[in-house]
């Protein structure tokens, strides 16, 4: 797109060259001019944005939307809820809209977009959708997130790894350790790594946090089968089972390789430490990544981005999704083009290099992927065997089920007085009164 400045340039240069009376005059037109073309360069309009995203990366792929709404002359109109997992942001959302003061767009990631779109609160576009086909295009789990009772209601940005463990390579070369491919082997490196006197886990107490290491726990003790058991049917069975006892005893244990106490930090300040060499390891969604990569540490380079042991099956997802909120319908043709810039393969491709997650294409350019991202995309494209839904990033069940299942976990973990069993029969409780009949 021509921009107004450089539109004008062969006039300004032409200003130095004429005599010094005229010099000023044809300065002052110029800025007049210039004045004119800036204010009637009128923008299409502006769609206000309600997300959670800001670290570098983050950042950085806002930018990169906001730049490709831009070339269509749409304002993205920023509004930033900084919230690790959007915690704070959907509190923020669900306000505004009771308040009758909702964005035009938002970010709403999993359960919450059918919830909402049966409330009608979001725009359907099932033209943007037809006319792309996305039907065809979409991996078919996404194609079914993004509907509503067969109408196109989100548009999905990329696909998130959860069960991803981080191992910060010059700690390893330097303690001579081996990658850790199973939980003995991460034992063993764990131990070595705190004899020397380095942080073996990096690991925040905030409760989405700790939700996220411990739903990787659940899946690499007892699979997929039991895990959607649990968190995506709520069988009071499951939380009663030796199982699920098991990855409670794992997660308490692991509480040693953690620096004590563990404190409440967020997901990019405990990277930070780990770029840094403050702590070998790290179990978190791939945005950690992107993150690593917008400082400069290379993917297999500075890091490995590996499964968390004995979960390398698995595709623990988390999909970023934005919705676009019903309104008035003024804003309609914006929304729709945000839509369809969102799924265009260019921006996928980019969008999600940025990012750290990989396309919801079923065919897409598999060369601005590193080997986290081709690990992570082929996972994902084998289907409904190796997807399993997070439950701490929204995708398994319901807000009020997934906060009460996160409030027992952080108890547990933060109160070593609170015994397994003792929560197993908690979370069977809390999962008897929330099963829908
Ligand atoms: C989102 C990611 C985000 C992360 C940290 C996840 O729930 O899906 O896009 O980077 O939270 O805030």
């Amino acid at each position: 797109m021509q921009t107004a400045n450089t539109r004008l340039l062969p006039f300004t240069e032409c200003i130095s060259s004429s005599r010094p009376q005229w010099r000023q005059v044809l300065r002052v037109v110029t800025w007049f001019i210039l004045l004119m073309v800036a204010s009637s360069s009128t923008w299409a309009d502006s769609l206000q944005v309600l997300h959670w995203w800001k670290s570098t990366s983050e950042h950085k792929a806002v930018d990169f939307l906001a730049s490709k709404l831009a070339q269509e002359n749409i304002v993205w109109r920023d509004a930033v809820i900084p919230s690790g997992s959007g915690v704070s942001a959907g509190i923020v959302l669900k306000s505004r809209v009771l308040f009758g003061n909702a964005p035009e767009v938002a970010q709403l990631n999993g359960v919450l977009i059918g919830e909402w779109a049966e409330l009608g609160l979001l725009l359907e576009f099932d033209a943007v959708g037809s006319n792309n086909k996305w039907d065809k295009i979409l991996f078919p789990s996404v194609w079914a997130l993004t509907q509503s009772k067969a109408h196109v209601v989100a548009a999905p940005l990329g696909i998130h790894r959860i069960n991803t463990l981080f191992v910060n390579r010059k700690l390893f070369k330097k303690y001579d350790l081996a990658l850790p491919e199973t939980w003995d082997e991460f034992e063993i490196a764990a131990k070595k790594l705190q004899q020397a006197g380095v942080v073996p886990l990096a690991q925040s107490s905030e409760p989405w946090q700790l939700a996220t290491l411990f739903e990787t726990l659940v899946l690499s003790e007892a699979g997929a089968g039991f895990y959607n058991d649990i968190f995506v049917k709520k069988e009071q069975s499951g939380f009663l089972d030796p199982r699920f006892g098991q990855a409670l005893k794992r997660f308490r244990s692991m509480k040693k390789w953690m620096a004590a106490p563990v404190q409440d930090r967020s997901w990019n300040e405990l990277a930070r430490q780990f770029a840094d060499g403050g702590a070998a390891m790290m179990v978190m969604g791939d945005w950690v990544k992107a993150e690593l990569n917008a400082w400069g540490l290379a993917t297999d380079v500075g890091f490995a981005c590996m499964a968390v042991p004995q979960t390398e099956n698995y595709h623990l997802y988390d999909i970023d999704t934005l919705v676009m909120l019903a309104g008035d319908g003024s804003h309609k043709a914006a929304q729709e083009k945000l839509a369809q810039i969102v799924l265009s393969p260019a921006v996928q491709g980019d969008y999600n290099q940025i990012k750290g997650s990989v396309p919801v294409l079923r065919n897409p350019d598999m060369s601005k992927m590193d080997s986290c991202a081709r690990t992570s995309w082929k996972l994902f494209a084998r289907g409904s065997a190796a997807q399993v839904p997070s439950l701490a990033h929204r995708m398994a069940t319901d807000e009020i089920s997934k906060d009460a299942i996160i409030a027992e976990i952080y108890r547990f973990f933060m109160d070593d007085q609170i015994t397994v069993s003792d929560t197993q029969r908690r979370l069977g409780a809390i999962a008897r009164s929330l099963k829908k009949t």
